[in-house]
């Protein structure tokens, strides 16, 4: 049986992370986290003192910058400049710039035939905000994962301790409304569910609650890890 596109999108601390890897482990497919591209980019910004609202600035940043994905023991890892950028992409700071760069097509474009060649031989799980709508318009199955703010809020916060210590929820609170804001009304590839996408509110489903919601959706198609 051929292997899938299956792509997953919605707001930040909806879970997509966790329950995209989850699904790609359950189906032994790769797992694309499209957000560590823009937020490798927006690193490199604020390492370089560009301004991530100047479009001339962020174009010179993308014709000099060297982005590559690269499959390693079937974990799909980001390189910028021959360096993989791994978990210093995830300060919040580092994911309100990716947010903002985000907005502006030299950085979108740069980004898309990577996403695209990533899932080129189908057997992938691609995470981000247009991943049903733009960057696999034709994808097997789309699903849109949503949950309120404060759920979402909350989840953020839980995640920012486990990594780095701990985060004040107020300022967790302001850089999510703001990414809200940003991802859901800039112009080129906004937040939004593919019309053909299955909408799933996770507010009260745990992970493999939700993991099980998806798993019953493929099941109808027969989707499995399996060759
Ligand atoms: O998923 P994330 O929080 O790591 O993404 C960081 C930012 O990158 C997000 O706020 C908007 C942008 N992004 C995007 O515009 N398109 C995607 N497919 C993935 C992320």
């Amino acid at each position: 049986m051929t292997k899938k596109v299956i792509t997953i999108d919605g707001p930040a601390g909806a879970g997509k992370s966790t329950v995209s890897k989850a699904l790609a482990d359950r189906l032994k497919y790769l797992y694309l986290d499209t957000g560590a591209l823009y937020r490798a980019l927006a690193f490199k910004a604020l390492k370089k003192n560009i301004d991530v609202n100047h479009p001339g600035e962020l174009a010179g940043l993308c014709s000099v910058t060297d982005v590559v994905l690269k499959n390693i023991n079937g974990k799909m890892t980001v390189w910028v400049d021959g360096e993989d950028v791994g978990e210093k992409i995830r300060a919040e700071e580092v994911g309100l710039a990716a947010s903002t760069i985000s907005a502006y097509a030299v950085v979108r474009e740069k980004l898309l035939s990577l996403q695209r060649e990533a899932g080129a031989d189908g057997g992938i799980v691609a995470e981000g905000r247009d991943m049903g709508s733009v960057v696999f318009p034709d994808a097997d199955f789309k699903f849109y994962l949503d949950a309120d703010l404060e759920e979402r809020i909350r989840r953020r916060c839980g995640e920012l301790a486990c990594r780095t210590g701990g985060a004040e929820p107020s300022s967790v609170s302001r850089d999510m409304r703001a990414r809200d804001e940003q991802d859901t009304n800039r112009k080129i590839a906004p937040l939004a569910a593919a019309p053909d996408a299955v909408i799933i509110d996770s507010t009260s489903l745990t992970i493999p609650q939700v993991v099980e919601k998806i798993l019953e959706h493929l099941s109808g198609a027969s989707v499995s890890g399996k060759p």
